[in-house]
């Protein structure tokens, strides 16, 4: 799209009295960066001024805790609830201000989702008890995620006096106060996502019987005195917005639209400038942790953001999984006046100068694989699969610089392979891209045909790749004499793991498929045992299919596959691990009766704890059987039999059986090739099974290593 086509989202707004260069706002992404006692040091610093180097308009700090250490949610959340927390703020707004963006504090108390109040023994803040939920949430841990969940304890609770409640008050107007004096721009008071303040608001979780609770006007009292509080703080001139669930999903007796109007008028009356519009979740359903404040589905929240649109005067801050042209018209329509984005810019913090500058298709895109909200699950800083430098923008100065140009050779088209020749000829080295396949992608093109979200990235990097010097040699062997007409001074070796099928019983008999079996059948790639296992039918029609280059487009194939599929109607996947997961939904999908049976303890690694939630959610709902530690699993002519947890034998007929196990690293080209004397560097999944985040990973590292030497 032509820069035209964000023109409005491009165009200056302003919240208050605070005035901003465009539309575009870097969302409240608690990113776990701080240091010991909630102090923002440079890894802030640096993260914050790369956003604001890539040119939004204003950034929001992560959930910054008013009552730190009270009500915290991760072990290295920020803090603003003393003066020593001011220095390490004021840094940040410095370096977001030398960009030309503005900064924001996101004022939080996290209630009773303060993990970290259990963690440390201390009680969650709430209106009264809440109700034990029953939920499948840690149903789709794997071993040491429960571990690690088990450890935390069980939550302790204070409810509120008034008293605290006034505390509460205050702590958040103090914060707001040291916000202003730190030099930042504005605050977001958080009222959403079943925090401290939403938890007053949630008719779920708040029964109280006095002011503060019973009608939604009661129920909003306390933010109400929350953001009057803070208004008077900080003055008429400060930017000051509230960030609120339109509705609590997950929770039939929660938030609805209704209320979240009623106190969407109450806050603006109190003095907001504005109102982020999110939603929540019922935190012990583990599927909806990818749905309503970080949705799955794109644009999930835009018909609420537009329902409290109508109801009030101030701006409204809309948000995910928006895409830009999508917001662009939203605003010009009036059904929102700011894009708060979250994922696309960790992916990518340069999108904004991109789309300005009419080079769109630079944009590194977001794969919706969840691994930078699962590492807040599970504790850890975030990371992105994606741009591995997010996380250690403060570092990346350091990060060796090429000393001459060098002759590299990369052997492996896939992720791993495209990303780190694209990196080399940026940095102006001489690369040849080799690649066994006639085009480039290797797994990632299987991973794009289940998770079309991956094809982005497929279709960025080759279009990278194809953008830039490289030397890209298809259907080509790499092998050591190939190598040495080249001359390289460095290989980089990205050819990805061995899949080869695992030693079960009966695994060589005619309906016996592995997971790449199948993969290449549908996108057309030649494999002589596929030629002995399939019909003459499957194999001309596949054949077609890739003479006519119509299995090179992944969405042909995505749409043909449901009317055709060289598979019967029930299928046995053995192995539960990413690739059998992904599979399983890509036949049930397609009409086909689906069982995995795998003998770990539980399904789904190689998943990202928030991906594998929903994923194994979804796969329930399309009533496929999913079978953990099961033993002695073996393949008949019929099916495939196995004994269950309980001790039975079991019996499952299959018209095919998929073995979708066996994958492991595998360094025999990177040997053959060093034992020729080559300078090699190995990376991606030939090492260890890293998926997508490890291949992009592995480049950089990789890259950064040949600029060394
Ligand atoms: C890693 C991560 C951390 C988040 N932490 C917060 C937070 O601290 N406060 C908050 O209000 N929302 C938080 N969110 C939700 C985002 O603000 C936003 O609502 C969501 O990501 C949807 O936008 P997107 O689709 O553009 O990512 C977080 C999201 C992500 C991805
Ligand atoms: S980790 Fe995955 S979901 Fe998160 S920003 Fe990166 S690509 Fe997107």
């Amino acid at each position: 799209m032509p820069p035209s086509a964000y023109r409005t989202l491009l165009s200056p707004g302003r919240i208050g009295a605070l005035e901003l260069r465009n539309r575009l706002v870097v969302t409240a992404m608690g990113a776990n960066f701080a240091e010991e006692g909630g102090l923002s040091g440079d890894r802030l610093v640096a993260y914050h001024e790369a956003q604001a180097r890539g040119g939004v308009g204003l950034i929001i700090s992560g959930a910054c805790g008013v009552m730190f250490p009270v009500g915290q949610v991760q072990p290295w959340q920020i803090g603003i609830s003393d003066d020593v927390h001011l220095e390490g703020l004021a840094r940040v707004a410095d370096a977001v201000h030398r960009h030309g963006a503005r900064f924001a504090v996101q004022l939080h108390q996290g209630g009773l989702n303060a993990g970290d109040d259990t963690r440390a023994g201390r009680p969650q803040w709430c209106p009264s008890i809440p109700e034990r939920t029953k939920g499948d949430f840690t149903s789709g841990f794997l071993m040491h995620e429960l571990e690690a969940f088990a450890s935390a304890g069980t939550p302790t609770y204070k409810v509120l006096t008034k008293e605290d409640i006034q505390e509460v008050v205050r702590a958040f107007a103090a914060g707001a106060r040291r916000a202003r004096q730190a030099g930042c721009d504005g605050v977001e008071i958080h009222g959403g996502h079943g925090y401290l303040p939403s938890s007053f608001l949630s008719p779920k979780t708040n029964k109280r019987t006095d002011e503060y609770g019973g009608s939604v006007e009661n129920r909003s009292r306390f933010l109400v005195e929350i953001v009057r509080a803070v208004r008077e703080a900080v003055g008429p001139h400060f930017a000051v917005w509230v960030k609120l669930d339109s509705r609590e999903e997950g929770r039939p007796d929660g938030i609805r639209l209704e209320h979240a109007k009623v106190t969407a008028r109450l806050v603006e009356e109190a003095g907001a400038d504005a109102i982020t519009v999110t939603a929540y979740h019922e935190v012990s359903q583990g599927k909806l942790h990818s749905a309503s404040n970080i949705p799955h589905e794109p644009n999930w929240n835009l018909p609420a953001a537009a329902a409290i649109k109508q109801v009030v005067s101030i701006p409204i801050i809309a948000s995910g999984r928006v895409e830009p042209g999508h917001a662009d018209a939203e605003i010009r329509a009036g059904r929102f006046d700011f894009l708060a984005m979250g994922r696309k810019l960790l992916a990518d913090p340069e999108l904004p100068n991109k789309l300005a500058a009419g080079r769109e298709s630079e944009i590194r895109p977001c794969i919706y694989c969840y691994t930078c909200v699962s590492a807040i699950y599970t504790l850890e800083p975030t990371r992105c699969a994606v741009n591995p430098e997010l996380g250690i923008e403060s570092t990346r100065p350091d990060a060796p610089r090429p000393r001459a140009r060098k002759r590299v050779a990369v052997v492996g088209g896939g992720p791993g392979g495209m990303e780190a020749a694209r990196r080399l000829a940026q940095d102006g080295h001489e690369v040849v891209l080799f690649e066994r396949a006639d085009r480039l992608g290797g797994t990632l093109r299987f991973a794009s045909l289940a998770y079309p979200a991956n094809e982005r990235l497929l279709d960025w990097l080759r279009a990278r790749v194809e953008a830039s010097d490289v030397d890209v040699r298809l259907a080509t062997e790499a092998s050591p004499d190939t190598l040495r007409t080249f001359a390289p001074d460095d290989v980089v070796v990205a050819t990805g793991a061995r899949r080869s099928l695992p030693d079960i019983p009966g695994g060589s008999l005619p309906h016996v498929f592995s997971g790449d079996d199948l993969y290449k059948l549908m996108l057309g790639e030649r494999s002589g045992e596929l030629a002995e296992k399939t019909s003459l039918f499957t194999r001309v029609a596949t054949r077609a299919g890739a003479a006519t280059g119509l299995t090179a487009n992944l969405d042909f194939v995505r749409r043909a596959t449901h009317a055709w599929m060289p598979l019967g109607r029930s299928v046995a996947i053995v192995g539960g691990e990413l690739v059998g997961l992904e599979l399983a939904e890509f036949l049930a999908e397609r009409g086909r009766e689906v069982t995995v049976v795998d003998d770990v303890p539980r399904l789904g690694s190689g998943l990202t704890l928030v991906r594998r939630l929903r994923l194994l959610a979804e796969l329930r709902e399309h009533g496929l059987e999913l079978v953990a530690g099961a033993k002695d699993i073996r393949i008949e002519p019929e099916g495939i039999a196995f004994t269950d947890r309980a001790g039975s034998v079991r019996e499952v007929f299959a018209d095919h059986v998929i073995v979708a196990k066996g994958t492991t690293g595998d360094s025999s080209q990177a040997d053959a090739l060093r034992a020729s004397g080559f300078r090699v560097h190995e990376i991606g999944d030939g090492l260890e099974i890293g998926y997508i985040e490890g291949a992009i990973r592995g480049a950089m590292e990789a890259v950064d290593a040949i600029n060394a030497a």
